[in-house]
């Protein structure tokens, strides 16, 4: 225990009852007492979330930080992450680089390695833009005294994913005037080449050639022509492909079905989506799974003009099928229809979806939970698994086949809109359903959690980058899937 020494700043943690870990044999008595006295003072209960830092003026160390653990409600790994978040995010703005942690031994270390996270994520800020920016100091060591040591791989693991989230926060929270189409076909195939990936970009003349009516009719309205931005991630060993495609509208104003002012505002993170899957895949390039991956983001601006789609519009998907376009503001299922009508080409084995689909699944789960949708059970349960690993919450909603009817039109095959706006992010996947063959498929609705107007625990403020961790989880347990 003489390592302590080294530390000025030594984190403890506190179940609601008492500081747990060996904090009686490293503190000195007095600067024991004086926490003792500290805590009564401050109320301090343990919460998960509470966050007690006591400054010891003249002793080594000099400042003892004590972290709530208590909540019977969430799940043990989770309370780690959302205390390492706030921690995070304190020592961020206080400038502390160096800090030592005292988990108690009894600690598993899987709940270290999502306190680390929740450091890591937590440790974000977009100030690019800012004249006078705040001073943050990011966490460069982390000493851990346990006996249990973090392996060197799962502590890499935690910074590639870290930092792929941190990426994708980046694309998201960047402004529409920046972040076009081609901006992101761009930054898509510079990370294609630091990570070996497959790249190619198809502008809109490839998708008249190809048929992507449904893709083009979205894009047709702007002055940013439209990118479909087709990635694939090999390896040699392989025995399962995986299809991901990724909504990504660079600003979503609704077209002509223009969007009310308060509703316009977040949709430059309307290619979240999109986002979400470039990051994934630049994570899986590095920690190397053995499946292969084809991802697809989808590119456009939907915008209003004198060249815009109109309501009324009949239109011609990739797979043939037509589509009646009532809503210009229903663009994202135009575009990821053609997006994954392509990835069937490729016959994945499962095909997961991200996008910030629509307003009526924020209405239904809120900021802090994502919708999804699966084909099948077993297939549910296995990213629900993937979820609840990474503490990102998403709800499964049904695909009820009935309500397919509201989505039915006498002029094509489907509309991609209903009179009627109940069960609005089931219309959603019932829709982007009729382009994914018989393939099994995932479909999450992020629209919730794809932006917050104030910090949650390891989450910040803006982008949130919402979904990479699981989308990594899942294809990671996936290559010890069998057929
Ligand atoms: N991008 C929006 C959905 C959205 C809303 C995302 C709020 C994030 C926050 C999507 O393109 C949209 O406008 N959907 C419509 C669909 C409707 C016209 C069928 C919606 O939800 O109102
Ligand atoms: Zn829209
Ligand atoms: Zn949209």
């Amino acid at each position: 225990m003489d390592e302590i020494r080294k530390y000025e700043t030594i984190i403890f943690f506190h179940n609601g009852e008492t500081i747990t870990g060996p904090y009686r044999e490293i503190l000195s008595q007095h600067v024991r007492e004086y926490i003792d006295h500290k805590l009564q003072a401050q109320k301090f209960q343990g919460k998960v979330g509470d966050l007690l830092s006591i400054d010891a003026p003249g002793y080594t160390p000099s400042e003892v930080i004590l972290l709530g653990l208590q909540d019977d409600s969430i799940h043990v790994h989770e309370r780690w992450r959302r205390s390492g978040g706030v921690l995070g995010r304190f020592l961020m703005k206080k400038g502390t680089d160096t800090i030592a942690c005292v988990p108690d031994e009894q600690t598993e270390s899987d709940s270290i390695e999502a306190f680390v996270e929740g450091i890591l994520l937590s440790q974000y800020v977009f100030d690019k833009y800012l004249k006078e920016k705040k001073p943050v100091t990011f966490l460069e060591n982390i000493g851990i005294l346990s006996s249990h040591e973090l392996s060197t791989s799962s502590l890499e693991r935690i910074q590639v994913l870290a930092q792929a989230v941190h990426f994708a926060r980046d694309l998201i929270n960047e402004p529409a005037r920046i972040v076009t189409p081609e901006y992101f076909a761009r930054t898509a195939q510079k990370i294609a080449d630091e990570f070996d990936l497959e790249c190619n970009v198809y502008d809109e003349i490839d998708l008249e050639k190809m048929g992507a009516g449904a893709f083009l009719a979205v894009a047709q309205g702007s002055e940013n022509p439209p990118r479909m931005i087709h990635l694939v991630y090999r390896h040699p060993d392989a025995t399962h492909t995986i299809g991901l495609a990724g909504k990504g509208i660079t600003f979503d104003s609704g077209g002509l079905s223009l969007k009310p002012t308060r509703y316009m505002l977040d949709m430059k993170g309307d290619m979240t989506g999109a986002a979400v899957v470039l990051a994934t895949i630049k994570a899986i390039a590095q920690l190397k799974p053995r499946v292969h991956i084809h991802a697809v983001l989808c590119c456009a601006e939907n915008m209003p003009s004198g060249k815009a789609s109109r309501p009324g519009d009949i239109v011609r998907a990739l797979n043939g099928k037509t589509i009646e376009i009532t809503n210009t503001d229903a663009e994202g299922r135009l575009v990821l229809a053609d997006g994954m009508a392509f990835l069937t080409q490729f016959h994945p084995d499962v095909i997961l979806d991200v996008a910030t689909l629509t307003g009526a699944c924020v209405v239904a789960l809120g900021t802090k939970i994502a919708g999804y949708f699966a084909t099948h059970d077993d297939l549910a349960q296995r990213f629900e698994s993937s979820a609840q690993h990474t503490g990102e919450s998403f709800w499964r909603l049904p695909l009820e086949k009935s309500y397919r009817e509201l989505l039915k039109t006498s002029v094509a095959d489907i509309k991609n809109s209903a009179n009627d706006s109940e069960a609005g992010a089931i219309q959603g996947a019932l829709f982007l359903a009729e382009f994914v063959e018989n393939i099994p498929w995932i479909h999450c609705d992020v629209a919730g959690p794809f932006i917050l107007n104030k910090p949650f625990y390891e989450w910040p403020e803006g982008a949130t980058g919402f979904g990479v961790r699981t989308l990594v989880e899942f294809i990671q347990t996936y290559e010890n899937q069998t057929k």
